[in-house]
């Protein structure tokens, strides 16, 4: 099967031009203006801007979490992304403390395998380090083609390390060239915090917010830099939320290291003040919670300075039912919110409409800096000869309103109800096919397919 666009105008993270794509199967064959090709199908791009597929690398989909599972599994939740223009997504997968990584593989990959409708991949959550999960280190890299590791600095006693078993992966991870990611935020503070709220009776969800105040974030992120200095493994900070996070890898950065940082759409637009809406603030329990005005402004500057690589979602949507778990306590509040399908918009609405981020900065938080720093670089994340053709088509210019009465995710709000959106997905190709048009999908449970990934080289 072959297509050609004609006529749109394609950008990338460096690229702005009008031309025509030419698809041949699962990949982009030509790419020129007014090519002439015998086509099976046709499609006038013409007024619409052309953008790699989104990547979104933070999703956790039908994660066993808090005494219950997200509410989207790898069908609604993958299905919910293409719609918003993102073809692929990486989950975690959670080792559980005492067991193997690679039986915590077999179980998420239970739950996904034949169940995507959009790409997939997985990094691996080490919350238990030990001589038997460094010897599984080097097969997830080279055998699976899982090339991350993901850990967490809090939710002690399910999910935490403490910094020797930090150091201890760090220095097996770098030996096999992949990358250890990280949950920056200090779970002993917190957990101090949580329970001395809750000793006072201080249990509505704006103590979620209370407990986890800035300096648990920065104190961790730059813990976690100097830690990653030191062994001079690839590293990168998952959701990061605030100013004080941001200026640890800012001064990372002026000690001549680096560590890769991402942040979250939500944190870009929404602010703490939602916590003071009684219990309906529970929507926007996360961890990190969301922050200050002025902390928006930071991660926009910090975006604009390449400190800051990637927009995810941590997209961890809960039923509003699942929520009231925590109605007499904040702390049983399941944490995380529904974002995986309007990442793309609102980050062009937010951060192009707006004047904030050039079409190309855009393309690289959006798409091409995850590709590459997750070691799927050029095969996704760009326009070009070679690439899969993962591309979305994009009126700039349409409005419309974000409501759960119209979303595609399996939950029963929005975090973002009423918000008004400047620019639109029309269409959407996930390797050669077209998976949505004009709001319709056109692809099935199982299309999706896992992406292998390689050791990023940066
Ligand atoms: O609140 C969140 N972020 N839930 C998902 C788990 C995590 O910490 O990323
Ligand atoms: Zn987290
Ligand atoms: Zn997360």
């Amino acid at each position: 099967m072959s297509t050609i666009i004609r006529n749109g105008r394609i950008i990338g993270a460096s690229e702005d031009y009008i031309a025509d794509i030419f698809v041949e199967g699962e990949k982009i064959s030509a790419i020129g203006k007014n090519l002439q090709v015998a086509a099976d199908h046709e499609i006038n791009a013409e007024g619409l801007l052309v953008f790699p597929g989104g990547i979104d690398p933070h999703v956790h989909l039908d994660m066993p979490f808090m005494g219950t599972f997200s509410s989207d599994n790898y069908e609604t939740g993958t299905r919910a992304a293409l719609y918003g223009g993102t073809t692929m997504v990486i989950d975690f997968v959670l080792q559980t403390q005492g067991k193997s990584l690679a039986s915590a593989l077999q179980e998420w990959r239970g739950r996904s395998d034949g169940n995507c409708v959009g790409d997939y991949s997985f990094h691996v959550a080490v919350t238990d380090f030990n001589e038997h999960t460094k010897s599984e280190i080097r097969d997830l890299i080279e055998k699976e083609g899982i090339t991350s590791f993901k850990t967490f600095m809090a939710y002690k006693g399910a999910l935490m390390i403490d910094d020797r078993q930090m150091i201890g992966l760090m220095q097996e991870v770098k030996k096999h060239g992949g990358l250890v990611t990280v949950h920056a935020t200090n779970g002993d503070m917190i957990d101090y915090l949580i329970a001395k709220f809750r000793a006072e009776g201080k249990l509505s969800p704006l103590y979620h917010y209370l407990s986890q105040p800035e300096v648990t974030e920065s104190e961790a992120t730059g813990r976690f830099a100097d830690l990653a200095a030191y062994t001079g493994v690839n590293a990168y900070v998952v959701h990061m939320t605030c100013e004080g996070a941001l200026n640890q890898i800012r001064r990372i950065g002026s000690e001549n290291k680096f560590v890769h940082a991402e942040t979250c759409i939500q944190y870009l637009m929404l602010d703490a003040s939602l916590y003071e809406r009684d219990f309906e603030g529970a929507k926007w329990v996360m961890s990190p919670p969301l922050r200050e005005k002025k902390d928006q402004s930071a991660l926009w500057a910090g975006i604009q300075q390449g400190a800051v690589q990637v927009v995810a979602t941590d997209h961890c949507p809960f039923k509003w039912e699942q929520k009231l778990m925590g109605e007499k306590d904040f702390s049983k509040i399941p944490n995380g919110h529904p974002a995986i399908e309007h990442r793309m918009e609102l980050l062009y609405s937010e951060g192009v409409a707006k004047g904030r981020i050039s079409l190309q900065k855009f393309v690289e938080v959006n798409s091409t800096n995850a590709a590459k720093i997750f070691g799927m670089f050029p095969q996704k994340g760009i326009i070009a000869v070679g690439s899969d053709a993962d591309i979305v088509l994009f009126d700039p210019n349409e409005k419309h309103v974000i409501s759960a009465s119209s979303h595609h995710m399996n939950v029963d709000y929005s975090a973002y109800e009423g918000v008004e959106v400047t620019g639109k997905v029309k269409t959407v190709f996930l390797r050669g096919k077209v998976a949505i048009h004009n709001n319709e999908v056109r692809v099935g449970k199982g299309y999706g397919r896992f992406v292998r990934r390689n050791p990023s080289k940066n």
